[in-house]
């Protein structure tokens, strides 16, 4: 496991972590759902658990929320050991895929519920909840029932619902995956949006990378129960720690070969200069990774490594174009154009043609 520990480090001296995991585990019988879970999550931080179905995501959550009980290890909200108290002794709430809203209930005694039995007085309830409806955009829905509205505005009925509560961290499981992708996408923005405004600590389940790139403060990425890498979407997809890593936040073009004397040979193919490499010794199996999108066709500068392929495939996809180039028999890289001005469609190449592609050596790793 790798962990990026600028964040977590200074929220552990600076003040207590919103959430903080020590080694809690969660098994069914002999299998684990989740193995030895360490994480430090900062106040006000948009902290996402990524990963493929089944990995542990939602049972992760489940214990930050008191409604799973660890089989090891202890649970701290605001510095607080809460491992051992239940839900409604814990200030968090949970959003989850399902809304659950009330259907006989309008709008806004949806969102006053929790305040409501939790004695707080008329007026302030009714001052808290429009004004977390009005945050949401929904101020003019208040008196409508949840079954009249979109999908996307009962997702906004379910978060006031969470939010007004002013909980110190906010749990969601999926809470926008019911939707479109065209909804999702927008609501992606409005979500991290309004977590700004507030200020509260999200924790957010999702098996999509690409929402987990774009909403979060940190990711940790999940794979069998373990985290294999917790760091910013920048560090997960640029400098990914594991081969699972790599490929599970998209296209990666593993390459596999092995390595030797700052070469990583590959099967049946060319030798790739890499340099020399912090705990890769001669002889081993590794792979090779290089971003589609790192990879260049045209003008490669000084300084840039370098390959011949064959252009086997090419699909347009509006804005882009991807170019499947052969190094090797059976070994492929995507390549990723932007369609700009500069590429021309009639410069495009075609399949069969002998390139020469290339990438700066730092956007080269060497995962084993
Ligand atoms: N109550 C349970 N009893 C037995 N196995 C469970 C239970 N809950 C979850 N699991 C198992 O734990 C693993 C992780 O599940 P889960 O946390 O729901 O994954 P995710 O949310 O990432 O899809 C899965 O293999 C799942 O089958
Ligand atoms: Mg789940």
């Amino acid at each position: 496991m790798t962990t990026t520990t600028t964040t977590a480090a200074l929220a552990a001296t600076d003040t207590a972590s919103a959430v903080r995991l020590e080694s809690i585990s969660k098994s069914y019988g002999d299998s684990f759902a989740v193995r030895d879970l360490t994480l430090d999550i900062a106040p006000g931080e948009f902290f996402s658990l990524l990963g493929p179905s089944g990995c542990g995501k939602t049972t992760s959550l489940r214990m930050i929320g008191g409604f799973t009980d660890p089989t090891d290890g202890t649970i701290l909200l605001g510095g607080e050991d809460v491992t051992a108290l239940p839900p409604n002794k814990r200030n968090v709430n949970t959003v989850f895929q399902s809304y659950a809203l009330f259907d006989h209930l309008s709008v806004a005694d949806n969102v006053a519920f929790g305040l409501k039995r939790a004695g707080v007085g008329r007026t302030e309830i009714r001052e808290r909840v429009a004004g977390m409806l009005e945050r949401v955009q929904l101020g003019s829905l208040a008196d409508r029932k949840p079954h009249t509205l979109s999908g996307g505005q009962r997702q906004r009925v379910a978060l006031a619902r969470a939010l007004v509560n002013r909980p110190q961290v906010l749990l969601l499981d999926e809470p926008l995956a019911a939707l479109d992708l065209k909804l999702r996408r927008q609501m992606q923005v409005e979500l991290k949006q309004i977590q700004r405004e507030i200020g509260i600590t999200f924790v957010f389940v999702t098996h999509d990378q690409d929402e987990a790139l774009t909403m979060s403060d940190r990711v940790a990425v999940m794979n069998e129960g373990r985290v294999e890498q917790c760091g910013t979407p920048e560090d997960v997809y640029e400098r990914p720690a594991s081969r699972f890593v790599a490929s599970f936040m998209g296209t990666s073009n593993l390459v596999p070969g092995t390595y030797r004397a700052g070469e990583v040979v590959v099967e049946g193919g060319p030798a790739l200069p890499v340099g020399p490499r912090a705990g890769v010794s001669d002889g081993s199996r590794v792979s090779l990774s290089v971003r589609p999108e790192k990879i260049w066709l045209s003008d490669l500068e000084p300084g840039m490594t370098r390959v011949n392929g064959v252009v086997r495939e090419t699909v347009y996809s509006g804005p882009t174009t991807t170019y499947l180039i052969e190094l090797a028999p059976g070994i492929t890289l995507s390549v990723l154009e932007q369609n700009t001005d500069r590429s021309r469609m009639e410069d495009r190449w075609s399949g069969g043609e002998s390139v020469e592609i290339g990438w700066r050596p730092e956007h080269c790793l060497v995962l084993d």
